[in-house]
Protein backbone atom coordinates (compact mmCIF):
# COMPACT_ATOMS: atom_id res chain seq x y z
CA UNK A 1 0.00 0.00 0.00
CA UNK A 2 1.17 3.81 -0.85
CA UNK A 3 0.57 6.96 1.02
CA UNK A 4 -0.03 10.37 -0.66
CA UNK A 5 0.52 12.85 1.49
CA UNK A 6 -1.49 16.32 0.16
CA UNK A 7 0.96 18.80 1.14
CA UNK A 8 0.30 21.90 -1.29
CA UNK A 9 -3.03 24.15 -1.03
CA UNK A 10 -3.40 27.66 -0.05
CA UNK A 11 -3.72 28.06 3.35
CA UNK A 12 -5.81 31.19 3.18
CA UNK A 13 -7.31 30.59 6.86
CA UNK A 14 -4.25 30.73 8.66
CA UNK A 15 -2.88 33.52 7.17
CA UNK A 16 -0.19 35.76 7.52
CA UNK A 17 1.24 33.13 8.43
CA UNK A 18 0.91 31.23 5.48
CA UNK A 19 2.57 34.06 3.09
CA UNK A 20 5.45 32.58 5.13
CA UNK A 21 5.60 29.50 5.60
CA UNK A 22 3.42 26.09 4.90
CA UNK A 23 1.10 25.46 6.54
CA UNK A 24 1.77 21.91 6.65
CA UNK A 25 4.93 22.55 8.98
CA UNK A 26 3.44 24.70 11.31
CA UNK A 27 4.21 23.39 14.54
CA UNK A 28 1.98 22.11 17.13
CA UNK A 29 4.00 21.00 20.61
CA UNK A 30 7.01 22.54 18.70
CA UNK A 31 7.27 19.39 15.63
CA UNK A 32 5.61 20.35 12.22
CA UNK A 33 2.43 19.10 11.68
CA UNK A 34 3.22 17.29 8.22
CA UNK A 35 5.41 14.70 10.65
CA UNK A 36 2.60 13.62 12.82
CA UNK A 37 1.10 12.46 9.36
CA UNK A 38 3.81 10.54 7.96
CA UNK A 39 5.00 9.35 11.26
CA UNK A 40 1.15 7.80 11.60
CA UNK A 41 1.97 6.20 8.04
CA UNK A 42 5.12 5.01 8.96
CA UNK A 43 3.83 3.34 12.17
CA UNK A 44 0.95 1.90 9.64
CA UNK A 45 4.03 0.02 7.75
CA UNK A 46 3.22 2.66 4.64
CA UNK A 47 6.93 2.74 3.21
CA UNK A 48 6.48 4.38 -0.21
CA UNK A 49 4.91 7.93 0.28
CA UNK A 50 3.91 10.63 -2.34
CA UNK A 51 3.91 14.08 -0.97
CA UNK A 52 1.41 16.70 -2.82
CA UNK A 53 3.54 19.92 -2.92
CA UNK A 54 2.59 23.11 -4.13
CA UNK A 55 4.09 26.73 -3.65
CA UNK A 56 6.36 25.93 -1.22
CA UNK A 57 7.32 22.82 -2.15
CA UNK A 58 11.19 24.16 -1.12
CA UNK A 59 10.18 24.09 2.44
CA UNK A 60 8.65 21.11 2.56
CA UNK A 61 11.54 19.47 0.80
CA UNK A 62 13.82 21.26 3.02
CA UNK A 63 12.11 19.75 5.94
CA UNK A 64 11.07 16.21 4.90
CA UNK A 65 14.07 15.46 2.85
CA UNK A 66 14.08 11.93 1.41
CA UNK A 67 12.07 10.45 4.33
CA UNK A 68 15.23 8.69 5.59
CA UNK A 69 14.30 10.25 8.84
CA UNK A 70 11.24 7.65 8.86
CA UNK A 71 12.56 4.90 7.41
CA UNK A 72 10.15 6.22 4.07
CA UNK A 73 10.71 6.86 0.79
CA UNK A 74 9.41 9.91 -0.12
CA UNK A 75 8.63 11.28 -3.82
CA UNK A 76 7.76 14.73 -4.45
CA UNK A 77 4.23 15.34 -6.77
CA UNK A 78 4.22 19.05 -8.13
CA UNK A 79 0.68 20.20 -8.40
CA UNK A 80 0.89 23.71 -10.78
CA UNK A 81 -2.30 25.05 -8.74
CA UNK A 82 -4.26 23.97 -5.78
CA UNK A 83 -7.65 22.51 -7.76
CA UNK A 84 -8.45 20.47 -4.81
CA UNK A 85 -8.08 17.31 -2.93
CA UNK A 86 -9.43 14.67 -6.89
CA UNK A 87 -7.05 16.94 -8.91
CA UNK A 88 -4.43 16.14 -5.99
CA UNK A 89 -5.04 12.39 -6.59
CA UNK A 90 -5.77 12.85 -10.59
CA UNK A 91 -1.78 14.40 -11.09
CA UNK A 92 -0.62 11.23 -8.25
CA UNK A 93 -1.62 8.55 -10.85
CA UNK A 94 2.17 7.55 -11.88
CA UNK A 95 3.25 7.65 -8.63
CA UNK A 96 0.38 5.60 -7.52
CA UNK A 97 0.97 3.20 -10.83
CA UNK A 98 -2.76 1.01 -9.73
CA UNK A 99 -1.99 0.21 -5.71
CA UNK A 100 -4.44 1.17 -2.88
CA UNK A 101 -3.36 3.92 -1.38
CA UNK A 102 -3.98 6.05 2.15
CA UNK A 103 -4.82 9.98 1.20
CA UNK A 104 -3.78 11.37 4.22
CA UNK A 105 -4.25 15.39 4.35
CA UNK A 106 -1.11 17.33 5.52
CA UNK A 107 -2.78 19.41 8.07
CA UNK A 108 -4.59 17.28 9.77
CA UNK A 109 -4.18 15.14 13.16
CA UNK A 110 -5.24 11.65 14.59
CA UNK A 111 -4.85 10.56 17.96
CA UNK A 112 -5.24 7.10 17.50
CA UNK A 113 -3.03 7.26 14.13
CA UNK A 114 -4.30 4.82 11.21
CA UNK A 115 -2.88 1.57 11.74
CA UNK A 116 -6.76 -0.18 12.54
CA UNK A 117 -8.35 1.63 9.93
CA UNK A 118 -5.55 0.27 7.31
CA UNK A 119 -5.19 -2.99 8.65
CA UNK A 120 -9.29 -2.90 8.19
CA UNK A 121 -9.29 -1.62 4.38
CA UNK A 122 -6.55 -4.20 3.75
CA UNK A 123 -9.14 -6.87 4.88
CA UNK A 124 -12.09 -5.93 3.58
CA UNK A 125 -10.55 -4.16 0.26
CA UNK A 126 -13.61 -2.14 -0.76
CA UNK A 127 -12.77 0.39 -3.40
CA UNK A 128 -12.82 3.65 -0.55
CA UNK A 129 -12.93 3.39 3.39
CA UNK A 130 -13.28 6.67 4.66
CA UNK A 131 -13.13 8.18 8.55
CA UNK A 132 -15.84 9.97 10.14
CA UNK A 133 -16.45 11.69 13.16
CA UNK A 134 -19.28 13.55 14.80
CA UNK A 135 -19.54 17.31 14.47
CA UNK A 136 -21.84 19.69 16.45
CA UNK A 137 -21.77 21.60 12.95
CA UNK A 138 -21.68 19.42 9.64
CA UNK A 139 -22.77 22.28 7.75
CA UNK A 140 -19.25 23.06 7.95
CA UNK A 141 -17.74 19.80 6.53
CA UNK A 142 -17.95 17.46 3.67
CA UNK A 143 -20.99 14.60 5.25
CA UNK A 144 -21.94 11.43 4.96
CA UNK A 145 -25.13 9.37 4.93
CA UNK A 146 -25.12 5.61 5.62
CA UNK A 147 -27.74 3.18 5.35
CA UNK A 148 -27.04 -0.50 6.09
CA UNK A 149 -23.27 0.11 6.87
CA UNK A 150 -22.41 1.54 3.95
CA UNK A 151 -21.91 4.98 3.05
CA UNK A 152 -24.75 6.04 0.08
CA UNK A 153 -24.66 10.17 -0.34
CA UNK A 154 -21.62 12.28 0.62
CA UNK A 155 -22.20 15.81 0.32
CA UNK A 156 -19.69 18.70 0.66
CA UNK A 157 -20.56 21.63 2.95
CA UNK A 158 -24.89 20.81 3.23
CA UNK A 159 -27.00 23.65 4.41
CA UNK A 160 -29.13 20.98 5.40
CA UNK A 161 -27.14 17.84 6.89
CA UNK A 162 -28.59 14.83 7.21
CA UNK A 163 -26.18 13.66 9.65
CA UNK A 164 -23.99 14.89 12.15
CA UNK A 165 -20.84 12.35 10.55
CA UNK A 166 -17.83 14.69 9.19
CA UNK A 167 -15.32 13.26 7.13
CA UNK A 168 -11.81 13.47 8.57
CA UNK A 169 -9.02 13.66 6.20
CA UNK A 170 -7.61 10.35 5.76
CA UNK A 171 -9.23 8.08 2.93
CA UNK A 172 -8.22 4.88 1.60
CA UNK A 173 -8.73 3.93 -1.94
CA UNK A 174 -8.29 1.42 -4.49
CA UNK A 175 -7.04 2.05 -7.63
CA UNK A 176 -10.77 2.19 -8.77
CA UNK A 177 -11.00 5.84 -7.52
CA UNK A 178 -8.39 6.92 -10.23
CA UNK A 179 -11.05 6.29 -12.97
CA UNK A 180 -13.77 8.46 -10.86
CA UNK A 181 -11.37 11.54 -10.49
CA UNK A 182 -11.18 11.61 -14.23
CA UNK A 183 -14.82 11.54 -14.80
CA UNK A 184 -15.79 14.48 -12.02
CA UNK A 185 -16.25 17.94 -12.87
CA UNK A 186 -14.96 21.24 -10.93
CA UNK A 187 -17.44 22.30 -8.18
CA UNK A 188 -18.56 26.15 -8.00
CA UNK A 189 -15.52 26.62 -5.97
CA UNK A 190 -13.68 25.24 -8.69
CA UNK A 191 -12.05 22.48 -7.45
CA UNK A 192 -12.21 18.59 -8.23
CA UNK A 193 -13.77 17.65 -4.97
CA UNK A 194 -12.69 14.37 -3.47
CA UNK A 195 -16.15 13.83 -2.09
CA UNK A 196 -17.77 13.98 -5.82
CA UNK A 197 -14.84 11.23 -6.64
CA UNK A 198 -16.55 9.38 -3.66
CA UNK A 199 -20.02 10.09 -4.79
CA UNK A 200 -19.10 8.58 -8.40
CA UNK A 201 -17.35 5.50 -6.89
CA UNK A 202 -20.45 4.64 -5.03
CA UNK A 203 -22.98 5.59 -7.97
CA UNK A 204 -20.80 3.38 -10.12
CA UNK A 205 -21.96 0.62 -7.05
CA UNK A 206 -18.52 -0.16 -5.64
CA UNK A 207 -18.73 -0.34 -1.80
CA UNK A 208 -17.35 2.80 0.57
CA UNK A 209 -16.98 1.84 3.77
CA UNK A 210 -17.58 3.93 6.83
CA UNK A 211 -15.37 3.92 10.35
CA UNK A 212 -15.97 5.77 12.50
CA UNK A 213 -12.92 7.41 14.59
CA UNK A 214 -13.48 7.45 18.19
CA UNK A 215 -10.53 9.29 19.50
CA UNK A 216 -9.96 13.04 18.33
CA UNK A 217 -9.20 14.17 15.67
CA UNK A 218 -7.99 17.76 14.61
CA UNK A 219 -8.00 19.54 11.05
CA UNK A 220 -5.41 22.55 12.13
CA UNK A 221 -6.03 24.65 9.03
CA UNK A 222 -7.20 27.88 11.25
CA UNK A 223 -6.16 29.29 14.62
CA UNK A 224 -8.33 27.74 17.38
CA UNK A 225 -7.79 24.02 15.78
CA UNK A 226 -4.25 24.89 15.75
CA UNK A 227 -4.49 26.01 19.01
CA UNK A 228 -6.53 22.87 20.50
CA UNK A 229 -4.63 20.52 18.63
CA UNK A 230 -1.40 22.32 20.81
CA UNK A 231 -3.52 21.45 23.61
CA UNK A 232 -4.45 17.71 23.11
CA UNK A 233 -0.71 17.10 22.26
CA UNK A 234 0.94 18.22 24.76
CA UNK A 235 -1.69 16.56 27.29
CA UNK A 236 0.19 13.60 26.10
CA UNK A 237 3.82 14.90 27.58
CA UNK A 238 5.80 13.38 30.08
CA UNK A 239 8.31 15.91 32.12
CA UNK A 240 11.73 16.48 31.20
CA UNK A 241 13.54 19.23 31.79
CA UNK A 242 17.21 19.00 29.51
CA UNK A 243 17.48 22.64 30.14
CA UNK A 244 18.64 25.33 33.07
CA UNK A 245 16.22 26.49 35.93
CA UNK A 246 17.38 28.56 38.54
CA UNK A 247 17.29 28.50 42.03
CA UNK A 248 14.28 31.31 41.99
CA UNK A 249 12.08 29.36 39.29
CA UNK A 250 9.18 27.03 39.57
CA UNK A 251 8.40 24.57 37.29
CA UNK A 252 5.02 22.79 37.28
CA UNK A 253 3.77 19.75 36.22
CA UNK A 254 4.29 18.00 32.66
CA UNK A 255 6.37 20.40 31.12
CA UNK A 256 9.34 19.77 28.55
CA UNK A 257 12.18 22.14 28.75
CA UNK A 258 14.76 21.59 26.07
CA UNK A 259 18.59 21.64 25.90
CA UNK A 260 19.86 24.53 25.83
CA UNK A 261 16.95 26.57 27.09
CA UNK A 262 16.91 28.62 29.93
CA UNK A 263 14.57 29.46 33.18
CA UNK A 264 15.15 32.42 35.26
CA UNK A 265 12.98 34.08 38.03
CA UNK A 266 9.53 32.37 36.20
CA UNK A 267 7.08 30.09 36.56
CA UNK A 268 6.58 27.19 34.57
CA UNK A 269 3.40 25.74 34.42
CA UNK A 270 2.49 23.13 32.28
CA UNK A 271 1.76 21.14 30.07
CA UNK A 272 3.74 23.54 27.89
CA UNK A 273 7.21 23.06 26.43
CA UNK A 274 10.30 25.33 25.61
CA UNK A 275 12.06 25.04 22.65
CA UNK A 276 15.79 24.87 22.73
CA UNK A 277 17.91 27.96 23.25
CA UNK A 278 15.08 29.81 24.56
CA UNK A 279 14.72 32.11 27.15
CA UNK A 280 12.12 32.44 29.81
CA UNK A 281 13.43 35.89 32.31
CA UNK A 282 11.14 37.23 35.50
CA UNK A 283 8.14 35.48 32.94
CA UNK A 284 5.29 33.37 33.29
CA UNK A 285 3.73 30.21 30.90
CA UNK A 286 1.10 29.39 31.28
CA UNK A 287 -0.63 25.69 30.37
CA UNK A 288 -0.98 24.40 26.79
CA UNK A 289 1.89 27.02 25.64
CA UNK A 290 4.40 25.95 23.06
CA UNK A 291 7.57 28.25 22.73
CA UNK A 292 9.65 27.08 19.94
CA UNK A 293 13.52 28.13 19.79
CA UNK A 294 14.97 31.33 20.11
CA UNK A 295 12.09 32.72 21.70
CA UNK A 296 12.77 35.40 24.99
CA UNK A 297 9.73 35.78 27.02
CA UNK A 298 10.80 38.32 29.28
CA UNK A 299 8.94 40.19 32.26
CA UNK A 300 5.82 38.89 30.58
CA UNK A 301 2.89 36.65 31.15
CA UNK A 302 1.79 34.02 28.18
CA UNK A 303 -0.69 31.14 28.11
CA UNK A 304 -2.33 29.06 25.72
CA UNK A 305 -0.77 30.34 22.72
CA UNK A 306 2.17 29.16 20.55
CA UNK A 307 5.05 31.43 20.28
CA UNK A 308 7.68 30.55 17.19
CA UNK A 309 11.43 30.96 16.52
CA UNK A 310 13.33 33.87 17.39
CA UNK A 311 10.54 36.04 18.70
CA UNK A 312 10.71 38.11 21.45
CA UNK A 313 7.62 39.38 23.95
CA UNK A 314 9.10 41.37 26.48
CA UNK A 315 7.72 43.90 29.48
CA UNK A 316 3.84 43.45 28.32
CA UNK A 317 1.58 44.90 31.13
CA UNK A 318 -1.07 42.42 30.22
CA UNK A 319 -1.35 38.51 29.44
CA UNK A 320 -0.85 37.11 26.42
CA UNK A 321 -3.76 34.55 25.66
CA UNK A 322 -5.10 32.28 22.56
CA UNK A 323 -2.77 33.62 20.29
CA UNK A 324 -0.20 32.26 17.41
CA UNK A 325 2.82 34.27 16.90
CA UNK A 326 5.13 34.16 13.97
CA UNK A 327 8.23 34.19 13.59
CA UNK A 328 11.10 36.72 14.93
CA UNK A 329 8.21 39.16 15.87
CA UNK A 330 9.10 41.40 18.47
CA UNK A 331 5.93 42.84 21.00
CA UNK A 332 7.40 45.25 23.64
CA UNK A 333 6.53 47.99 25.93
CA UNK A 334 7.29 51.52 24.60
CA UNK A 335 9.39 53.29 26.54
CA UNK A 336 8.47 56.60 25.77
CA UNK A 337 5.13 58.79 25.90
CA UNK A 338 3.08 58.78 25.01
CA UNK A 339 0.99 55.43 25.92
CA UNK A 340 -0.26 54.75 22.47
CA UNK A 341 -0.45 51.77 20.35
CA UNK A 342 2.52 51.29 17.75
CA UNK A 343 1.91 48.73 15.13
CA UNK A 344 3.78 47.21 12.00
CA UNK A 345 1.50 43.97 10.95
CA UNK A 346 1.50 42.18 7.97
CA UNK A 347 -1.42 41.41 5.55
CA UNK A 348 -4.04 39.70 6.79
CA UNK A 349 -2.93 40.17 10.54
CA UNK A 350 -5.37 40.14 13.92
CA UNK A 351 -4.39 41.50 17.04
CA UNK A 352 -7.40 42.11 19.47
CA UNK A 353 -6.63 44.32 22.19
CA UNK A 354 -9.15 45.17 25.70
CA UNK A 355 -7.06 47.47 27.69
P1 LIG B 1 -7.61 22.61 2.71
O1 LIG B 1 -7.30 22.96 4.13
O2 LIG B 1 -8.99 22.17 2.43
O3 LIG B 1 -7.27 23.81 1.73
P2 LIG B 1 -6.17 24.94 1.74
O4 LIG B 1 -4.83 24.41 2.15
O5 LIG B 1 -6.20 25.56 0.39
O6 LIG B 1 -6.56 25.94 2.92
P3 LIG B 1 -7.56 27.20 3.00
O7 LIG B 1 -8.95 26.63 2.88
O8 LIG B 1 -7.29 27.79 4.37
O9 LIG B 1 -7.18 28.15 1.91
O10 LIG B 1 -6.63 21.45 2.23
C1 LIG B 1 -6.42 20.27 2.99
C2 LIG B 1 -5.00 19.76 2.77
O11 LIG B 1 -4.81 19.39 1.38
C3 LIG B 1 -3.93 20.79 3.05
O12 LIG B 1 -2.81 20.13 3.63
C4 LIG B 1 -3.57 21.34 1.69
C5 LIG B 1 -3.80 20.16 0.78
N1 LIG B 1 -4.26 20.51 -0.58
C6 LIG B 1 -3.47 20.15 -1.68
O13 LIG B 1 -2.38 19.59 -1.51
N2 LIG B 1 -3.93 20.45 -2.93
C7 LIG B 1 -5.13 21.06 -3.16
O14 LIG B 1 -5.50 21.29 -4.32
C8 LIG B 1 -5.94 21.42 -2.00
C9 LIG B 1 -7.26 22.10 -2.18
C10 LIG B 1 -5.46 21.12 -0.75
Amino acid sequence: MKGLVLSGGKGSRLRPLTYTRAKQLMPIANKPVLFYGIEALAAAGIRDIGIVVGDTREEIRAAVGDGSQWDVSVTYIEQDAPLGLAHAVLISEAFLANKPFVMYLGDNLLKTGITPFVEEFIRTRPAAQILLTRVPDPQMFGVAELADGQVVRLVEKPKEPKSDLALVGVYMFGPEVLESVKRITPSSRNELEITDAIQDLIDRGYVVRPHLVDGWWKDTGKLDDMLEANRLILETFDRRIDGTVDADSRVEGNVVVEAGAEIVGSVIRGPAIIGAHAKIDHAYVGPFTSIMNDVEIRGSEIEHSIVLEGSVLSDLANRVIDSLIGRNVRIYRQPVKPSAYRFMLGDNSEVGIRW
